[in-house]
């Protein structure tokens, strides 16, 4: 590369009497010495020696002075040159999303009197940043890079203009220092997801021309001033993941540009502030993961019109939820799971026609048939969740008038010690992929029309009272037999803001389950269930079943969780189990199984827990020892072997003798 470039140099100076070089010759070097570090080579040479007709190179016209270097996305990368540091004429540099690492030369920007763009963010440059005195900046972003020591602010001190200033995604830390109220121009200051710590800054409020302040995922303490509350022109302020503690700032409701306030999963407590209901411009509210409380009638949301979603989770408000929430006509989520709400769902909520998302999970709620007719209303739900939210009611029945939820995938109603049977409504939700309704007392049997659910993929039906057989209709289950290609649905539940708690991350890599344990079913296993190949949890544990396990079951090749523990299984462990190759968790104990365990395959890494409690089971990982078994003695009693222990052994050679006949087989077909 060097070479390439003297060459090209040399080349230069030689013609410099026919072609006359419309690019400034300083320019021109040190653009070259700039494109020498970085590779893949950029076709400038090849074109033209006008340094100025270069890829993403523009000059002013009448000196030809680089203005702009501009290589977004080129996929560069090698480091950057102290040259660029002489094009002194430049006003925007984009170098963003590249693989450009190192650290930045030192001084880099001090001649650049002129930069107006920087933007850096999206490679993988290092070391700190040292002081900047950049007197025309208006855009500064480094974002996306592995960045360290502290936030050089002192950036602001010499740069009057600034109007952006984005650090997030490096690794800066140490606290935010004073001095960014000399950026009177700031109107973004972005910091996230760095190691930042100490307060906010106390000089905040006299940035009054500031319109977004984020600074989630770091660890910044202690409160937020009231004073942030003259920033008027504020839309965006997110603090969240980080350590703030105290109250809202009760005047909070001065900022009545705010549209988005995201302050979760911080230390912050007291009750919510009423002025909050004042910032009619308000379209998310997110303050799960705190220690806020109070009465939440107490707020009035009937000025926040453009509301789309609000999280309260996790904090420990008490009282109704009030009406005035039915009268954000524009929500789309709600959430306000893990507080100590009581009463009823108000029947104004049937009016939110947008809401897809709702999750009233683990409060003290009354009234679940009121709610779900209710909430049927809401012809856009599509995710429901009401575990743990009603105590020992009655399982809302078909006379109950449950028509409607045509759009639900997701009905969760665990853990409510609700009594009745499954009731047939549920049967009528064509788009519901999970249905939990564990740790109920439903009792009666299994309805057959579950194999005819078309979407259904998650089952939770453990602990509850179910009695009778498992019919053999289930192995009907399309959600657990082919891959939904339309299931893109599911993804339009991603309402990121409520899917970053552990319980809604699951959603999306959920694991395609039938979880039937804890119950009164008996019965033989229908081996019908051997035709869910997509299922990766089957839980029959803790009921009657008899007979044995059904060797159909080594078609559930996606398997990963199988436990038969506690039934009355007899007769042997298929053989053909151990070809299950993602099978990590096996547990058939307590049961009357006999004979050998299988070995090979995943077998060799289940422990004793899986088979204990089996006193006819014997082999590895068991002590007992299987009797020796005199093959020649007794042959007519050997069964007939099965296909797969045939073809294991057959020798090598004439395995591949078969392979090869299968595949010129198939050749023929093909041709
Ligand atoms: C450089 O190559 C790219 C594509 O390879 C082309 O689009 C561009 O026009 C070329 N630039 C010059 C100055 O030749
Ligand atoms: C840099 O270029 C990228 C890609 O074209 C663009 O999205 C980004 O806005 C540019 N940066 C600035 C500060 O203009
Ligand atoms: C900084 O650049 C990143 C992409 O590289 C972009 O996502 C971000 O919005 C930019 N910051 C600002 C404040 O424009
Ligand atoms: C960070 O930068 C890399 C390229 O260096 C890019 O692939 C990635 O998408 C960027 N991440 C974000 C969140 O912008
Ligand atoms: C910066 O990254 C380079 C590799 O790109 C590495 O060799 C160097 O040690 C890093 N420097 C610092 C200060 O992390
Ligand atoms: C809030 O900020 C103002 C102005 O900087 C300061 O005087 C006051 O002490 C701060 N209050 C608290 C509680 O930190
Ligand atoms: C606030 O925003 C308005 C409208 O964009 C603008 O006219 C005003 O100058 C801004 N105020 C400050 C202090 O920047
Ligand atoms: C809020 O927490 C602070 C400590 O961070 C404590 O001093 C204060 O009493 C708490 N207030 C309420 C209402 O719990
Ligand atoms: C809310 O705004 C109204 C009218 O703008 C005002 O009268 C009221 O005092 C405000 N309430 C609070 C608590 O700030
Ligand atoms: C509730 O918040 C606390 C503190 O932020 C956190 O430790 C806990 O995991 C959260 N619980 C749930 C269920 O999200
Ligand atoms: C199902 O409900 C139970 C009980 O409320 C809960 O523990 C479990 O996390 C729920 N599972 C899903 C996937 O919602
Ligand atoms: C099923 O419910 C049980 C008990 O409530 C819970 O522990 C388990 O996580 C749930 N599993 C799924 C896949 O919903």
């Amino acid at each position: 590369m060097l070479i390439l470039s003297f060459l090209f140099l040399i080349l230069l100076s030689h013609n410099h009497h026919q072609s006359v070089l419309s690019c400034n010759h300083l320019d021109h070097t040190s653009l070259l010495s700039f494109y020498n570090h970085i590779s893949p080579t950029l076709n400038y040479s090849s074109s033209t020696h006008d340094c100025c007709q270069w890829e993403g190179i523009s000059c002013t016209t009448h000196n030809s002075r680089v203005t702009i270097l501009s290589l977004p996305g080129k996929h560069l990368s090698g480091s950057i040159s102290p040259f660029l540091g002489k094009l002194s004429f430049l006003t925007h540099l984009n170098l963003s999303n590249n693989h450009l690492s190192g650290p930045l030369p030192p001084a880099l920007f001090h001649n650049l009197k002129h930069l107006q763009t920087i933007d850096l963010s999206s490679n993988q440059f290092n070391g700190s940043i040292d002081h900047l005195f950049l007197h025309r900046v208006i855009t500064y972003n480094v974002s996306n890079n592995s960045f360290t020591g502290i936030i050089p602010l002192s950036i602001c001190r010499g740069s009057p203009f600034l109007e952006i200033l984005d650090f997030s995604m490096n690794k800066f830390s140490g606290q935010i220092f004073h001095g960014i109220d000399e950026c009177r121009k700031l109107k973004v200051f972005r910091a996230g997801f760095n190691t930042l710590s100490g307060w906010l800054p106390q000089d905040f409020h006299r940035l009054t021309t500031l319109k977004e302040i984020s600074l989630p995922n770091n660890h910044l303490s202690g409160p937020i001033n009231n004073s942030i509350v003259l920033l008027h022109n504020l839309t965006i302020l997110e603090l969240h993941v980080n350590e703030l503690s105290g109250q809202l700032p009760p005047d909070i409701g001065s900022l009545s540009n705010l549209e988005q306030l995201q302050l979760h999963t911080n230390s912050l407590n007291g009750s919510l502030p009423t002025s909050l209901m004042n910032c009619s411009n308000l379209k998310t509210l997110l303050l799960r993961n705190n220690f806020l409380g109070g009465e939440i009638s107490a707020l009035d949301f009937s000025k926040l019109q453009r509301l789309q979603a609000i999280d309260f989770g996790n904090n420990s408000f008490v009282g109704n939820i009030p009406d005035t929430l039915c009268s954000c006509r524009s929500l789309t989520a709600v959430r306000l799971a893990y507080n100590k709400l009581t009463g009823e769902i108000p029947p104004c909520m049937a009016s939110l026609t947008s809401l897809a998302h709702l999750s009233l999970s683990f409060n003290y709620l009354s009234n679940v048939a009121g709610a779900l007719r209710i909430l049927r209303n809401c012809h856009n739900l599509a995710a429901l969740f009401l575990g743990r939210c009603f105590h020992d009611e009655m399982m809302p029945d078909d006379d109950d008038g449950l028509n409607g939820f045509q759009n639900l995938q997701i009905l969760a109603l665990g853990g409510c010690g609700l009594k009745g049977e499954i009731p047939n409504w549920i049967a009528k939700l064509r788009k519901l992929k999970l249905l939990n309704l564990s740790q109920n007392k439903i009792a009666g049997p299994i309805p057959i029309w579950l194999g005819t659910m078309p979407s259904l993929f998650v089952l939770n039906l453990t602990q509850n009272f179910l009695s009778g057989e498992l019919p053999p209709q289930i192995g009907r289950m399309q959600g657990l037999i082919r891959r939904d290609n339309t299931s893109s649905d599911l993804s339009q539940l991603a309402l990121p803001f409520l899917f970053d708690s552990s319980q809604y991350n699951r959603l999306f890599n959920l694991h395609r389950a039938l979880k039937l344990g804890n119950n009164s079913l008996h019965g033989n296993i229908p081996e019908e269930i051997g035709r869910l190949r997509l299922l990766q949890m089957l839980d029959l544990s803790n009921n009657n079943f008899h007979g044995g396990i059904p060797d159909k079951l080594s078609n559930l090749v996606n398997l990963e969780k199988f436990d038969m523990s506690g039934n009355h299984l007899s007769g042997r462990i298929p053989e053909v189990l151990s070809e299950l190759h993602f099978l990590s968790s096996f547990n058939v104990a307590d049961n009357d199984l006999e004979g050998e365990i299988p070995r090979g395959g995943q077998f060799d890494t289940f422990s004793v827990t899986s088979f204990e409690g089996n006193p006819k089971l014997c082999g590895y990982p068991l002590k007992t020892k299987c009797p020796q078994v005199e093959m020649r003695s007794i042959p007519e009693k050997e069964e007939e072997p099965d296909e797969s222990i045939w073809y294991n052994n057959v020798p090598f050679g004439m395995g591949y003798f078969v392979g090869l006949f299968l595949v010129l087989t198939v050749l023929k077909f093909v041709i």
